[in-house]
């Protein structure tokens, strides 16, 4: 177990990562890490997470009370806390607007077509979080209908949520979505990707058992869906999960393509 100086001086590295690789600008993104059962470490609101010293790092209890620090917690700590409070698995959280995911959360479309193994394997697809307003309960709501099948969540208009075991793993699927939309992107632009065919997928799921791979993922968690529901432009109109929060505007969109593809069925 890492003292808390460790975690500190993780968070700062963790930081400097996240800032190097241009995945937040100026004092953009936060992170956060479980220190013990009652309390957690978080990066400090209004700095760039690339210029970090452990002395800035503020602890605060599972309430969001600030324990110690000269700096105050970060402004979207409410997010932070309901992953705690939702995924008793989860140690660490990293939010982040890497530019080619947050391209994806900015036109709404989720990250679902099976293209790359590894994705296939760590993550499976990723869906976009409706939109909330940052700092506010509404965001912390928002991801609540993912977090159960997912350790990665675009935020619509807004950036990118990762969850993990430890730092080092929620960071790193930070690294993995970027990456994923930048493929994605290019391949659209070369025409187009070629998915791996369903029996692959199967085995790629196969092997993710045997590895022994923790955390949330939508083919080996009960009762996840295996695909968003998305219109023809790829936006991400439903997880598949039950929304609480379904807009009128979301619902008929969903009544229009659920009709579509009843008609197409009976045509067919
Ligand atoms: P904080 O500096 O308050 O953590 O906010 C940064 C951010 O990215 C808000 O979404």
């Amino acid at each position: 177990m890492p003292s808390e100086f460790e975690l500190r001086r993780a968070i700062c590295d963790i930081g400097r990562r996240i800032w190097t690789r241009g995945f937040v600008a100026a004092n953009d993104g936060n992170i956060s890490v479980k220190l013990d059962d009652n309390h957690l470490l978080t990066t400090p609101t209004g700095v760039s997470k690339g210029f970090m010293t452990p002395d800035m790092i503020i602890k605060v209890d599972r309430q969001g009370k600030k324990i110690s620090g000269r700096l105050e917690p970060s402004s979207e700590l409410k997010m932070h806390l309901a992953v705690y409070e939702m995924r008793p698995d989860v140690n660490s959280v990293v939010h982040a607007h890497p530019p080619h995911a947050t391209a994806f959360a900015v036109t709404g479309m989720p990250i679902y077509k099976p293209i790359m193994p590894e994705v296939i394997i760590s993550l499976g697809w990723i869906p976009v979080a409706p939109y909330g307003t940052p700092s506010t309960e509404e965001l912390a709501e928002t991801i609540r209908d993912h977090l159960g099948c997912h350790d990665a969540v675009l935020l619509e208009n807004h950036g990118a949520l990762t969850v993990g075991t430890d730092l080092t793993n929620a960071y790193f699927k930070m690294e993995t979505i970027e990456l994923t939309a930048q493929i994605s992107l290019i391949a659209r632009m070369l025409g187009g990707e070629r998915e791996i065919s369903p029996e692959n997928v199967d085995k790629l799921i196969e092997v993710r058992k045997k590895m022994g791979i923790r955390g949330r993922h939508p083919a080996v968690t009960e009762s996840c869906p295996s695909s968003p529901l998305v219109d023809e432009e790829g936006r991400m109109i439903a997880s598949g999960q039950s929304d609480s929060r379904i807009s009128d505007e979301r619902l008929v969109r969903i009544i229009t393509k659920v009709t579509q593809e009843v008609l197409a069925a009976i045509d067919g």
